[in-house]
């Protein structure tokens, strides 16, 4: 039985908590957050971290970004290890200063990036490295979600924090990693739709080290099907579409996403590829992510994203933030 404690139980923080709740290798120790509402009946709660007076092996924190470096740091120091949800920090420098904690406490930070845990991204990535597409050259994602106004009625989403790049592109780009290694260029646009002090909409071309160049067109000002929580209905919020929202194409052929349709067989334009669909297991990737933490703390895995991998998806996400001027 791994015993948790769980920091933040608003949006993302419930889905932690039901799922602990629900898990029988989990046990949810205690829940600190400064709203008494938000904490749970047959829990013990907690105003802040520094009350905690119950034992626990590791917490997870779901608490607004700019305290995910204090908290971690505050938990380091505790013995607890933590898995803290993404960005890992506000600043590269905050990353870092919880990377130095992990590695002086002696515990380990993972973060957050739960598509990594996700059967239908693991089945992709297996997709790519098996050569069945060749070599990957250039690939075309979409994140084009409508989020409700009274979302941002939060102070910390008003601002650039809120934005779907920090929100939602850092998935995508964590993913895109996971596929093609380090983002080496970053360029692109962005522009405020909502009349707000932050971006909404905009386009990113990357490129990776492997030699990908991969084009992004993201909002969340327009209601489409094409986003991967849509596509995969990886979101109990979100309903499921089921269509593809990234598109990969490599020297042999190419793999659509999350359909996991792989197409083949033509050697040029004149020959006509043909379709076939992959199959992935169920699961819901919070869940294994959960798991996973349990594993690491029992010393049974390594973190698959720590601090400092996290940091380098942070740093693409920060360069993407620069290519809007409000
Ligand atoms: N992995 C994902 O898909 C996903 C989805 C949404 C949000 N997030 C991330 O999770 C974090 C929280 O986002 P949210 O949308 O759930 O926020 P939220 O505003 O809905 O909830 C934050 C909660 O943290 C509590 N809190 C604030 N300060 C605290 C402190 N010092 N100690 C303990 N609790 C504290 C608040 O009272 C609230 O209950 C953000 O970093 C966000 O980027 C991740």
């Amino acid at each position: 039985m791994t015993r948790l404690l769980l920091a933040g139980t608003g949006l993302i923080g419930a889905r932690h908590r039901d799922h602990i709740l629900a898990h029988p290798d989990l046990t949810l120790a205690g829940i600190v957050d400064p709203d008494p509402a938000r904490h749970h009946p047959g829990v013990p709660g907690f105003a802040s971290l520094a009350e905690v007076d119950v034992e626990a092996d590791g917490i997870v924190l779901a608490t607004p970004t700019g305290t995910h470096a204090p908290l971690a740091v505050e938990a380091a120091a505790r013995g607890l290890h933590v898995l803290v949800e993404k960005p890992v920090a506000d600043t590269l420098e905050n990353a870092e200063v919880m990377a130095r904690a992990a590695d002086d406490h002696g515990v380990r930070i993972l973060v957050g990036h739960h598509r990594r845990h996700h059967p239908r991204v693991q089945r992709l990535a297996e997709i790519v490295a098996s050569g069945t597409i060749g070599r990957p050259l250039a690939a075309s994602l979409m994140w084009l979600m409508r989020k409700p106004d009274d979302y941002f009625d939060v102070a910390w989403r008003a601002g650039i924090d809120g934005a779907p790049i920090k929100q939602n592109l850092i998935h995508d780009v964590d993913t895109l990693r996971m596929l093609f290694g380090e983002v080496t260029d970053v360029t692109g646009l962005a522009q405020a739709t909502r009349d707000a002090a932050r971006p909404d909409t905009g386009g990113c071309v990357l490129r990776f080290d492997a030699g990908v160049i991969v084009t992004v067109a993201w909002s969340d000002a327009t209601p489409t099907p094409w986003g991967f929580e849509a596509g995969t209905g990886e979101s109990p919020h979100i309903p499921h579409t089921k269509q593809d929202s990234l598109r990969i194409a490599g020297t042999h052929g190419a793999v659509e996403f999350p359909s996991l349709t792989v197409w083949s067989g033509a050697a040029h334009w004149n020959e006509e590829p043909t379709p076939q669909v992959h199959a992935a297991e169920d699961g819901i990737p919070l869940v294994r992510q959960l798991e996973h933490f349990a594993d690491v703390v029992a010393g049974r895995a390594d973190a698959v994203v720590d601090a400092r991998s996290a940091a380098r998806t942070l740093a693409v996400i920060l360069e993407i933030e620069r290519t809007w001027s409000a």
